[in-house]
């Protein structure tokens, strides 16, 4: 396994540029699947864990697929197979994006069940009921979720959405896109990953109405087109990236963003104290002496993002005051916290907030990765931290932040990779 090795206390300074979305390159990926005629062409896709694993998903499936600088190019001509297996899915609970695509298709669909997540329990619910409503027929079987569509193609339906989530209306698009009739979706996700997920199957010939709205009336056409798509930049990467220029009271440009896709974090950095400077498609960070606390409330865009909770919490520890944590999305991520703690943060935890006594001088030790941000969020820490600090684990940063060490070295941190061995018991 490899682990970061960070010795903290240096000041980043410096122009890094994001990467593309890692949370839209999945969906995009999954909506190749609903055009049988042609290559499809998605450019700046990441070279990610996950999107290596959503790649090994439709290879396995029967798709044709090569993937050279940030280019992908797939073509789901000849598919053979409508399983999403286990094996697969176990290792990204995104494989679910699949379900929506493969019964438009096919009238048909295996998708094994997910599984447990590290942070608290996450549904598919909400999936399976987008799917029941456009016709699909849905059992549990040995592990997988067997939908079958009788008249072999789905109808379209009122989908009425009881909370915001990005994965079932992003199903539940891609579903919609083929089936015959109209789909409104009510209380629709507005994140922009599923507004580009919306602007692809656009550019395919999909014909919705009120893309970015919670509002989607999506008239169902018999065939899809290979289409030519650019991904958004990773606005989660972007923020992690600004607040490793906040901690080491550093100033940070991050290039390729869309701001407007960045506004509640960055209300957050100003209420900080941080001066934000936004040049076109360029925001640049300037972290003040001392940084001021500042509570945020995790939810749905286009407010503060759960994606860049743990985050906040490590740039919390070195405010002065008090911050209070809340995320409404998931009221159990903070597994981080233990682990923040040990390298000297003194953060409490009430049932579903987190309290955060600021400021504290982190001192280096060796931590784990529990998930994905939890490991920026310890990597943000270590960067801040006297001494050296190790992060376990990292294969869990690696399934959403392309090159970050490199990105973080040249901003002037010392982060090197190296590889080891886990002992077991
Ligand atoms: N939910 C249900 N039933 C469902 C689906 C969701 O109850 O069938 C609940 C969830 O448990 C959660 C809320 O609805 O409380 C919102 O979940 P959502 O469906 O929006 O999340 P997701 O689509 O599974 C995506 C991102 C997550 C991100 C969330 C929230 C991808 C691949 N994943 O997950 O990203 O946290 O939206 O913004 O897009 C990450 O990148 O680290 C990550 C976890």
């Amino acid at each position: 396994m490899d682990k970061l090795v960070i010795n903290g206390g240096h000041r980043l300074t410096g122009s890094v540029t994001a990467s593309g979305s890692k949370n839209s390159a999945l969906p995009l990926i999954a909506a190749t699947l609903l055009c049988g005629n042609g290559t499809c062409l998605l450019e700046r896709i990441p070279d990610l864990k996950d999107t290596r694993t959503f790649r090994e998903l439709l290879a396995y499936l029967g798709a044709d697929l090569s993937y050279s600088g940030t280019t992908l190019r797939i073509s789901t001509r000849n598919l053979q197979s409508i399983q999403a297996p286990y094996e697969l899915v176990k290792k990204m609970r995104a494989s679910i994006y699949v379900l929506g695509p493969l019964l438009a298709r096919f009238g048909r669909a295996e998708v094994s069940l997910p599984g447990g997540c590290a942070f608290g329990p996450r549904p598919i619910d909400l999936h399976l009921m987008a799917m029941e409503k456009l016709g699909a027929s849905i059992t549990i079987r040995n592990g997988y979720i067997d939908a079958t569509v009788s008249s072999g193609r789905l109808h379209g339906a009122h989908i009425e959405f009881p909370i915001s989530s990005v994965g079932a209306t992003g199903n539940a698009v891609m579903a919609a896109s083929l089936a015959e009739g109209t789909t409104t979706i009510s209380n629709a996700a507005i994140e922009p990953e599923i507004t580009a997920l919306c602007d692809f199957l656009t550019a395919m010939g999909a014909r919705i109405d009120g893309a970015g709205t919670t509002t989607l009336t999506i008239e169902g056409v018999p065939s899809l087109q290979p289409a030519s798509f650019t991904n958004i930049f990773d606005r989660i990467e972007a923020a992690t990236l600004l607040a490793a220029g906040a901690i080491t009271k550093g100033t940070v440009t991050v290039n390729g963003v869309d701001a407007t896709h960045l506004a509640a974090v960055l209300k957050k950095f100003e209420q900080a104290g941080c001066t934000i400077t936004i040049d076109r498609d360029t925001i640049t960070l300037q972290s003040p002496e001392t940084l001021h606390p500042t509570d945020i409330i995790a939810s749905p865009y286009p407010l503060f993002p759960t994606d860049m909770q743990a985050q906040w919490i490590a740039l919390m520890t070195q405010a002065d005051g008090i911050s209070q944590i809340i995320d409404k999305v998931y009221h159990e991520r903070f597994n981080h916290i233990p682990e923040l703690n040990r390298l000297g943060a003194n953060i409490e935890i009430n049932t579903n907030e987190a309290i955060v006594h600021g400021p504290e001088q982190l001192t280096g030790t060796t931590v784990m990765s529990t998930d994905l941000r939890a490991s920026a969020c310890l990597v943000l820490a270590g960067l801040v931290a006297q001494g050296t600090t190790e992060v376990l684990r990292v294969y869990h940063l690696d399934r959403g932040y392309e090159k970050i060490e490199e990105k973080l070295r040249h901003l002037g941190a010392d982060i090197r990779r190296e590889h080891y061995q886990e002992f077991s018991r």
